[in-house]
C-alpha cells in the first residue's frame, strides 16, 4: 500500500519524490527534485506526464493502486525530457493500448529517444479531448523550454498541468503550496525560473497571455508543489521575471588567485553600497552557478571580476561567463574588473562575455597591475559608486 493523494475529484498524484538528488544536470538542488505525474480517472483514463526511469516501478505501483494500467486510454506527454518521459517504455509495456498524446515535435523526440512507434495522437493549439466530466485543452508552449513543450488545461476541475512552467525543485510530503512555507516555495520557483526559463523571457510573457485568462483552480506543475492558494502570486512573479523587471541590486561575481581581485571586489562592493543599492558578493569558486543565476534574476547590475591566468580569466570565471551567455539575462548593466601581472587577457574575455550575454557595459572596465595601492583602492570605491548610481538610475521606479 502506498499513500494515495487525490488532488481533485478523480485526479491523483502518482509521481515520485527524489529526496536526495543534488545535481539536476548541473543545477544544484539542495531540496531535492520531484517528478510529478497525475492520473485522471474519468470516463476515459489519462496519465499526465510520467517520471524519471529509475522510478518507473513506483509510478506503476501508484497507478495500479487506483486503476489497472491496462485501462489507461491516454498518456499525455507534455514534454519529452527524460525526467518526465523516462518511464514511458516501461509504462507502455503495461498500457500498450494507450494513445500517446503530444505535439509533433514531441512525437519525433519520443521516436528518437526510445526507438518506438507508439499509437501517437499529435495535438496543436486549440485541440480539445473530451474525457467525460472534463475536457482536456492542449496548449503548446514551444521552447518553454524544449521545442515539444506544452501544457494541458483540464476544463471541469480547471487544473492547468503546466509541466516545467511554475515548477520548483522542492521535496516535501505535502503536495500543495498552502501546506508549505510560501517564501520557500517562491524562492525555489525563482531559482527554477532563473536556471531553466530565463533565456525564454519573451516567450514566457506570451505564454502567460494564453494561460492567465483561464479559470484556474490549480496549477499543477511537473516539479514541486501544486499552486492552489497562491496562483496570483506565482503568475505575478512569472510576469515580473519574464518581462525582465529588475531591482536596485548589484551582483559581483569574481574569483581571485592571490587576493588582489578579491580586495578590489570588496572595495567596489563598498562603493556600490554607499549609493544605497543592495549588493551581493559571490566568489565563484565557492558558489554554485545555479545560485548565481538566482541572484542575477532580479539584479539590475552584474560585475564580473577575475585575476588574469594564462592570458585569460580564471577558468572558474570563464565558466560563469559562459553560463550567463546561455541565460541571456534581460535589461542588465554590467562591468568588469580584476588584477593582472604582465599580459592580462581577462579584460577582453570578460567584456566579450558580458556583450555576448546581452548585458550593457555601464562604464569602462577597471583592471590594474599586481595589486591595488591606496589610490587604486579609492578608484575601486569610485568604480562601485558610479556603477551603483547607474543601476539606481536605470531601475528607478518613480
Ligand atoms: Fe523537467 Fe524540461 O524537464
Amino acid at each position: 500500500m502506498l499513500n494515495q493523494i487525490e488532488i481533485a475529484r478523480g485526479v491523483y498524484y502518482v509521481g515520485a519524490v527524489d529526496w536526495n538528488l543534488r545535481d539536476f544536470h548541473g543545477y544544484n538542488t539542495p531540496r531535492g527534485v520531484t517528478y510529478n505525474s497525475y492520473l485522471i480517472v474519468d470516463e476515459k483514463i489519462c496519465l499526465i506526464d510520467n517520471v524519471k526511469a529509475p522510478y518507473s516501478e513506483e509510478l506503476l505501483e501508484r497507478v495500479s493502486q487506483i486503476v489497472d494500467p491496462a485501462k489507461i486510454d491516454y498518456v499525455i506527454t507534455n514534454h519529452v525530457e527524460p525526467d518526465h518521459s523516462g518511464s514511458l517504455p516501461k509504462l507502455m509495456e503495461r498500457a500498450p493500448q494507450a494513445k500517446v498524446v503530444l505535439t509533433n515535435q514531441g512525437r519525433d523526440e519520443v521516436i528518437k529517444y526510445y526507438g518506438k512507434e507508439y499509437d501517437f495522437m499529435t495535438v496543436k493549439q486549440g485541440d480539445v479531448l473530451d474525457i467525460g466530466r472534463n475536457k482536456l485543452h492542449f496548449v503548446p508552449l514551444p521552447m518553454l523550454h524544449w521545442p515539444d513543450s506544452m501544457a494541458t488545461f483540464m476544463e471541469g476541475e480547471n487544473i492547468l498541468f503546466s509541466n516545467d512552467a511554475f515548477g520548483q525543485h522542492f521535496c516535501t510530503s505535502k503536495r500543495f503550496d498552502d501546506e508549505n512555507e510560501l517564501p520557500v516555495a517562491l524562492y525555489e520557483a525563482a531559482k527554477y525560473y532563473a536556471n531553466i526559463l530565463m533565456p525564454f523571457g519573451k516567450l514566457v510573457v506570451r505564454a502567460l497571455d494564453k494561460v492567465s485568462s483561464l479559470p484556474l483552480s490549480m496549477i499543477a506543475p511537473s516539479h514541486g508543489l501544486i499552486w492552489r492558494s497562491h496562483i496570483k502570486d506565482i503568475l505575478a512573479a512569472y510576469k515580473r521575471w519574464g518581462s525582465g523587471e529588475n531591482r536596485e541590486r548589484v551582483v559581483i561575481v569574481y574569483d581571485t588567485m592571490w587576493g588582489s581581485t578579491e580586495q578590489m571586489a570588496r572595495r567596489i562592493l563598498d562603493g556600490v553600497a554607499s549609493t544605497g543599492v543592495e549588493v551581493r558578493l559571490m566568489r565563484i569558486s565557492t558558489t554554485e552557478l545555479s545560485d548565481v543565476a538566482l541572484a542575477v534574476l532580479e539584479a539590475g547590475g552584474i560585475l564580473l571580476g577575475s585575476s588574469a591566468h594564462n592570458s585569460g580569466p580564471l577558468a572558474t570565471m570563464a565558466a560563469a561567463s559562459s553560463y550567463l551567455q546561455g541565460l541571456k539575462p534581460q535589461n542588465k548593466l554590467g562591468g568588469a574588473f580584476g588584477a593582472f601581472g604582465w599580459n592580462g587577457g581577462a579584460q577582453e574575455r570578460l567584456e566579450a562575455g558580458l556583450a555576448a550575454s546581452g548585458i550593457t557595459a555601464a562604464l569602462p572596465s577597471l583592471f590594474l597591475k599586481w595589486t591595488a595601492d591606496k589610490a587604486e583602492l579609492q578608484q575601486c570605491f569610485e568604480f562601485g559608486q558610479q556603477f551603483g548610481e547607474k543601476v539606481k538610475e536605470a531601475n528607478r521606479k518613480d
